[in-house]
């Protein structure tokens, strides 16, 4: 077994044979597809190179600090990226805790805007510390976060976003594509887990529909404000990043789990995070959270 590939050698004379044990045809040392994407199953065709080396690409780009080109994977392999990053790191012990939305542009020939999101795991909880030098280029992002109370697996309203949602804060949300800062489009930012990097999250607030309702946020690095918009810039009404992950979740077969955390999109611009700085996001009225950048 090659556990980065998944296809299954066998070393030596393998003799196929049917069901009642006529030989079809004699193969030395064959080697099966364990991956699932081989167009000549049962035999590994290769295929599973179209995973394995853009995610190996990834997770280079991410140790040597390095950027790399965006590849504009279709839609089914940026996903299957995905998994494979993600998987990395469960793999690693680390525990999946939530998701973050972005935002990202379908293609160069379709310049919609399409949300996306990626998966967050314990280890990029900024509590722990944050260290710049981890980074290729982390930028900061004024947010809400939503704690789930009851798991979410179809479509849902705004009138039932309280059903499944008992509390909210303040949160920064902290991405950093492998692309450095290239226009990323859609498919690219999929597969790159949508540049989730590193989160923090303030004191949990009782959840209401009006809780969000005229308020400001504002990054801040040190004392100086870098950016403010109101939290309607989160898609008219920050309920509505809910409602409309649970449509995109729930077409993708994925189910937002109770106690996970989910980070709306942002209200402001993403801003650079430089070593030795204090960045905080305070909006009066929800809360404020700090993270020291060392
Ligand atoms: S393991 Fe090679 S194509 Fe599936």
């Amino acid at each position: 077994m090659n556990p980065k590939s998944g296809s299954i050698r066998l070393t030596g004379t393998v003799e196929i044979v049917d069901a009642e044990g006529n030989l079809i045809e004699t193969i030395e040392n064959p080697k099966f597809c364990g991956c699932g994407h081989s167009k000549d199953k049962p035999w590994c065709d290769g295929s599973h190179k179209k995973v394995s080396q853009p995610v190996s690409a990834l997770e280079n780009a991410r140790l040597s600090k390095t950027a790399i080109e965006p590849f504009a994977p279709e839609t089914g392999l940026a996903l299957q990226i995905r998994e494979k990053l993600v998987s990395a790191r469960t793999e690693k012990n680390e525990s999946i805790v939530g998701l973050k939305i972005g935002g990202a542009l379908e293609s160069k020939e379709n310049q919609t805007g399409v949300m996306i999101y990626g998966f967050l795991t314990d280890a990029m909880d900024a509590s722990r510390g944050f260290d710049t030098a981890e980074f290729i280029y982390p930028r900061a992002e004024a947010e809400v976060v939503f704690k789930i109370s009851k798991e979410i697996s179809t479509p849902i309203t705004l009138d039932q976003v309280l059903e499944h949602i008992d509390q909210v804060s303040v949160g920064m949300e902290i991405f950093d594509y492998r692309y450095g800062q290239a226009q990323i489009y859609s498919n690219d930012a999929v597969a790159d887990n949508a540049g989730a990097a590193a989160f923090a999250v303030g004191e949990w607030v009782t959840a209401s529909h009006t809780v969000f309702d005229g308020l400001q946020t504002n990054l801040r690095c040190n004392s100086e404000t870098i950016e403010s918009a109101p939290l309607s810039a989160i898609r008219g009404n920050p309920w509505e990043a809910i409602v409309q992950l649970s449509a995109l979740a729930s077409a993708q077969g994925l189910t937002l789990n109770k106690d996970w955390i989910i980070f709306s999109g942002s209200a402001t611009k993403g801003v650079l995070m430089t070593s030795g700085n204090t960045y905080a996001v305070e909006t009066p009225g929800l809360g404020i959270v700090t993270v020291q950048a060392q």
